[in-house]
């Protein structure tokens, strides 16, 4: 098992990564329970599939749980559950010394970690993430959003959690998708400021995909002592740091909404592909070798993930791309920092990137093969 801190300054928490955490949840968490009744918002998936071994180990520790089923999904991010879910909260009597558990994927974090961020003006929470992309990326660092009519996560907070408890072996119940769209950012984390990782990937990346747990368990922790790294030095993205996080997300974000943030394209592969076009574009602007682009490209395709946008079958132009990103909530005062790449391992924000010059580039790469 690995234990990293998130050492924000003051109030730094762990992230515990390793197989079997479910089961000694009760005990680990046990400095933060402070009631018998213990809130679990959960996603439905996780509970039915693993519910009954974080039960187990709760109620050895003395404590029963409360469940708050939760949908599979983006819709779930949504005003109507984050007020069902905060009244269900009241009537438990939460207050703000106790800690909610949220346990499934993102969408249960984000919503649990909104709720608990204005409930009685913040209260502790939990993470117990059991997706890949969860466990490496949105559980770590207190972004917590719903959605609105406007767009993905436009209401939110950031609130830490107090604990994070990764159970690698929860990941052997993921649809091989869903796994390969969470690997893409553990790749990423490589790509944007870690190359011997990004070796150590292109080594062990099949093992990693196959949870060989030696493998899997090393990917999460090193992932997650990236992101804490980044998340220590600049909480809220006010420093430069934790902009590095968006690699790929501009130009996935892009491709997200022409596809309706449908099934078409899940989260982590339109992150893959963005981190592939960001590549691309970088090499089209003489920052990065053509041959780092290339090899991003093979990476990614290796691991099972999109890596062409003109295999989408889009039928929108670059320009039609473009609009999407006017749109992105990293939009700042009138202009969209662009994270772009002098290598594998070294990533850097511009601004100095026109819309027009995008759009062509784009249309390029609809049109490519
Ligand atoms: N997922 C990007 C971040 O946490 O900053």
């Amino acid at each position: 098992m690995a234990v990293i801190s998130v050492a924000l300054e003051g109030r730094p928490y762990e992230v515990h990564v390793g197989t079997g955490l479910l089961d000694k949840a009760g005990v680990i968490a046990t400095p933060f329970l402070r009631k018998k009744v213990i809130p679990v918002v959960a996603d439905v998936n996780a509970r039915r599939l693993h519910g009954d071994r974080l039960a187990g180990s709760l109620m050895k520790a003395g404590h029963e749980i409360a469940w708050f089923e939760v949908p599979s999904g983006e819709p779930s991010k949504s005003w109507d559950n984050l007020r069902k879910l905060t009244d269900w909260m009241l009537s438990l009597g939460v207050e703000r010394g106790d800690h909610v558990l949220a346990f499934g994927g993102g969408v249960v974090g984000d919503l649990t970690g909104f709720a608990s961020a204005i409930l009685k003006r913040g209260c502790g929470f939990i993470q117990l993430p059991t997706t890949l992309l969860a466990q490496v990326d949105s559980s770590v660092g207190g972004k917590t959003a719903i959605n609105s009519a406007a767009g993905k996560n436009l209401i939110g907070a950031f609130h830490q959690p107090s604990l994070v408890l990764a159970d690698i072996s929860c990941l052997e119940t993921l649809p091989p998708r869903e796994l390969r769209a969470g690997y893409a950012e553990v790749l990423k984390y490589g790509v944007l400021g870690d190359a011997q990782f990004f070796d150590w990937l292109d080594e062990h990346g099949d093992a990693v995909l196959r949870l060989d747990v030696q493998a899997a368990q090393q990917a999460v922790a090193h992932s997650v002592a990236a992101k804490a790294a980044i998340v220590a030095r600049d909480e809220k993205e006010t420093a430069g740091a934790r902009a590095l996080l968006n690699l790929g997300h501009t130009f996935g974000h892009a491709l997200e909404a022409e596809t309706g943030f449908s099934d078409r394209l899940l989260h982590g592969e339109a992150v893959a592909l963005g981190m592939v076009l960001a590549a691309r574009y970088s090499a089209r602007r003489g920052f990065l070798p053509n041959e780092a682009a290339h090899r991003l490209t093979r990476t990614t395709d290796k691991a099972g993930l999109p890596a062409e946008v003109s295999a989408l079958g889009l039928t929108c132009d670059g320009e039609g791309l473009v609009e999407h990103m006017l749109h992105d909530k990293k939009m700042d005062g009138g202009t969209l920092p662009f994270i772009l790449l002098r290598d594998i391992g070294n990533a850097f924000v511009t601004k100095d990137v026109e819309l027009s010059d995008v759009a062509r580039f784009l249309d390029e790469q609809l049109q490519a093969h």
